[in-house]
């Protein structure tokens, strides 16, 4: 294969990048996107302040920019994302309790009924546990409406759009030794107990000094796999784009049945939310980088 989806697609996986609907008039990113990846993240669009900026009142415009460009060019989309506590727009950070509940739940039914059908996987809740040792919920006003918001939060997406695939994503998860990863994995192991309604679980998999990629993320996938779910890498970026570490990421997913894809988040490294870091596939330029290369192989080899 000459192209990261081609390669993917050897392995009955998806490759996908996250797409910043303010640069699609940008050639070079745009032939870039089209040639590589057949998934699509929109990076900012989709999120609860692009898409209910009035309680209420639904806004898809930039949403649809990425889904319209996405599926003309015949890539999947992955939603993202419905349940968070960042990025919240500020009537929602006005609310709390009862009112915030109900507009969680509006909110997710808003989304998830206008793209019925249209966009197959949604990322429900986002980062809902705390960095450290804790192994607690993250302090959010979400999580002060009471424990079971996330199980809520499935259980409406589920009723929404039955056939959409529901994932919990979150980053400093990959470890299999931290906290945080065991937290999460109670977590899916207790919603697969009780029935309440997950489907996978995405790895966002922003590695760097302070969360170093470890051998044991392949342990990792493995073990929640084995709860039943669908595990991705959703996020996908390294500080300074080590090809080795890159190239171990990409054969820990093809390593696990269920590991269904892989998403780098962004084009370039100019395009990263993190561009000091040059973490990305390619550079400013849209160059290839010695990591886009392992990347490849590491698809070409099994
Ligand atoms: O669009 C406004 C612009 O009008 C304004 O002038 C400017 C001034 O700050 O801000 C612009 O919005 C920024 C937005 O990106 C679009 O560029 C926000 O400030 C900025 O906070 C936002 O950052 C995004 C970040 O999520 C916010 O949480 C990053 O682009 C995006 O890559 C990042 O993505 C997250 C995933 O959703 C979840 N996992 C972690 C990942 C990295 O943080």
């Amino acid at each position: 294969a000459s192209t990261l989806a081609e390669g993917a697609a050897q392995h009955d996986r998806y490759f996908g990048v996250a797409i910043a609907a303010n640069k699609l008039n940008d050639s070079v990113y745009t032939t870039i996107a089209n040639r590589e990846f057949n998934s699509v993240t929109a990076e900012n669009e989709m999120k609860i302040d692009a898409t209910e900026p009035q309680p209420g009142q639904f806004n898809f415009t930039q949403a649809d920019r990425i889904y319209n460009w996405a599926t003309q060019n015949g890539k999947q989309v992955r939603g993202h994302t419905l349940a968070w506590h960042s990025q919240q727009p500020q009537w929602m950070q006005n609310l709390s309790g009862q009112a915030l509940r109900q507009a969680m739940i509006n909110h997710i039914q808003g989304v998830m009924s206008y793209y019925r059908g249209k966009i197959p996987i949604w990322d429900v809740v986002n980062e809902a546990f705390e960095d450290g040792n804790s192994g607690r919920r993250r302090d959010s006003n979400l999580q002060r409406t009471g424990d079971d918001w996330i199980e809520v939060a499935f259980r409406t997406a589920r009723q929404a759009d039955s056939a959409a695939k529901l994932c919990y994503n979150d980053y400093n998860i990959e470890n299999w030794n931290a906290a945080k990863t065991q937290a999460v994995y109670n977590m899916v192991r207790d919603f697969k107990a009780r029935g309440v309604p997950i489907d996978c679980v995405g790895f966002q998999s922003h590695f760097n000094s302070g969360n170093p990629y470890n051998s044991n993320f392949r342990t990792t996938l493995q073990q929640f796999a084995a709860l039943g779910v669908d595990v991705e890498v959703t996020e996908l970026d390294i500080e300074n784009a080590p090809p080795q570490t890159y190239a171990n990421v990409i054969r820990d997913c093809l390593a696990v049945d269920r590991c269904t894809g892989i998403t780098v988040w962004g084009v370039r490294d100019s395009d990263s939310w993190r561009s000091y870091q040059n973490p990305l596939l390619f550079d400013g330029n849209g160059n290839k980088k010695q990591a886009y290369y392992a990347v490849l192989d590491a698809l070409n080899e099994g």
